[in-house]
C-alpha cells in the first residue's frame, strides 16, 4: 500500500490476478489488466501510467475483479468484444465472438477480395451473426462489400443491430430472421446472386457438457444448441447457402474441433457444391469448411431432384 488512501496499480493488478487464478479464471493476469484499463479508459499497456489509483476507484475495481471471479465473463463485464480490427458491443443475450471465428473471418474477407480485385462487387451473407463481428469485420475489410447479416433470436438480433448500426456506412444490412426462411424471406431479392456465404452456427449437440461457466451459464441458449449431433443448423445452413448463392459462389462454415468430417460431409453428401475441404484454425485444429456452389446441378444432385419429382408424381 501507498501513501493513505492511494494503493498502487501494480499491487492491485498483483492482488487481483491472484484472486482470478484462485477462481479457476484461465488467463487471471490479462483479465486482471483488461478489467482496470476498462475502469480506467486506458489500453493495458497504458495501465503503468497510472500509478496510484485513489480508495473510489480501487473499490470499483474489487467490484469488477469480484464480478470475474464469480466467471461472469469478461467481455459482459467490459461491454465489449474484440475481433480482429474491430470491436463490438456485448453483453447477456448475445454470443461472444471467439478468437477461432476469426480465420473463419479472415476466409470470407479472403474470397470476397478476390472478388472485389476481379472489379466486381462482392455480395457477402453471414448467417447466424450474433452480435454482427463477422458482417462487420467483412465491412470493414473489404470497402467494396455488400454484406448481409442474418440473425433469429430477438435478443441477440437487438445487439446485431446496435453492432450494425454503430459501424454501418450504408453497405451492411442487419436482418432479424430465422435463417430457415431468410432466402424466401428477407434475403428474397439477393437469393441465386449472391458471392459469399460465411456462417458460425450453433454446433453443440443436446446434453452435451460444457465445462466453462461462462459459456454454461452466460452464452444464450440458442447460440449453442444443434440437436443430437450438433450438426442441425449445419443442415439447414447447407440447404441456404445452396438457395442463396450463385453458382460458384462460395461457402464458409465453422464448426466444433470433433466435426472435422461429419460437418463437411453434410455437404458433401448433397451433390450441391464441389471442392468440398476441410481447414483447421491457429492451433491447428479442424475448425471450418469450405465449398463451392456447383456451377450446374451435379450428377447427384440431378439424381436427388428426380427422386423428389417421381415422389411428387406418385
Ligand atoms: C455460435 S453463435 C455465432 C454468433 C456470431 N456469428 C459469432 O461468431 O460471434 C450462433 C448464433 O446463431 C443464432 N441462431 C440460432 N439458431 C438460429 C436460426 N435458426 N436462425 C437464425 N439465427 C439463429 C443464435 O441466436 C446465435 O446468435
Amino acid at each position: 500500500m501507498g501513501a493513505k488512501g492511494v494503493t498502487g496499480i501494480r499491487e492491485l493488478l498483483a492482488a487481483a490476478t491472484r484472486e482470478l487464478s484462485a477462481a479457476g479464471v484461465p488467463s487471471p493476469r490479462f483479465d486482471a489488466a483488461e478489467l482496470a484499463a476498462s475502469l480506467l479508459g486506458v489500453r493495458r499497456g497504458e495501465l503503468i501510467a497510472h500509478p496510484d489509483l485513489d480508495e473510489a476507484t480501487v473499490a470499483a475495481y474489487r467490484d469488477l475483479v469480484q464480478r470475474r471471479a464469480q466467471r461472469e465473463p469478461l467481455q459482459h463485464i467490459t461491454g465489449v468484444a474484440h475481433f480482429r480490427h474491430i470491436t463490438v458491443r456485448v453483453g447477456p443475450g448475445v454470443f461472444i465472438p471467439r478468437p477461432e471465428t476469426e480465420v473463419v473471418a479472415g476466409a470470407a474477407i479472403e474470397a470476397a477480395q478476390e472478388i472485389a480485385a476481379s472489379g466486381s462487387v462482392p455480395t457477402v451473407v453471414d448467417l447466424y451473426a450474433g452480435s454482427g463481428a463477422i458482417a462487420i469485420a467483412v465491412a470493414a475489410e473489404v470497402p467494396q462489400a455488400v454484406v448481409h447479416a442474418v440473425e433469429g433470436d430477438d435478443a441477440a438480433a437487438r445487439w446485431l443491430f446496435r453492432n450494425a448500426a454503430g459501424s454501418s456506412d450504408g453497405r451492411l444490412h442487419a436482418h432479424h430472421e430465422h435463417v430457415a426462411g431468410c432466402a424466401d424471406g428477407v434475403l428474397r431479392d439477393i437469393t441465386g446472386t449472391v458471392d459469399v456465404v460465411v456462417a458460425n452456427p450453433p454446433y453443440i449437440p443436446e446434453g452435451a457438457h460444457i465445462r466453462d461457466a461462462e459459456v454454461a451459464e452466460h452464452d444464450p441458449p440458442p447460440a449453442l444448441w444443434s440437436g443430437h449431433d450438433g450438426l442441425d443448423a449445419m443442415r439447414v445452413l447447407e440447404r441456404t447457402a445452396a438457395r442463396l448463392l450463385r453458382p460458384g459462389g462460395f461457402a464458409i462454415a465453422e464448426h466444433a474441433d470433433v466435426q472435422g468430417e461429419s460437418a463437411p460431409a453434410v455437404f458433401a453428401s448433397t451433390g450441391r457444391w464441389t471442392d468440398v475441404a476441410d481447414h483447421a484454425d491457429l492451433t491447428d485444429r479442424p475448425r471450418y469448411l469450405t465449398a463451392t456452389r456447383a456451377l450446374a446441378p451435379t450428377s447427384q444432385e440431378t439424381r436427388g431432384a428426380a427422386a423428389v419429382s417421381e415422389r411428387h408424381d406418385e
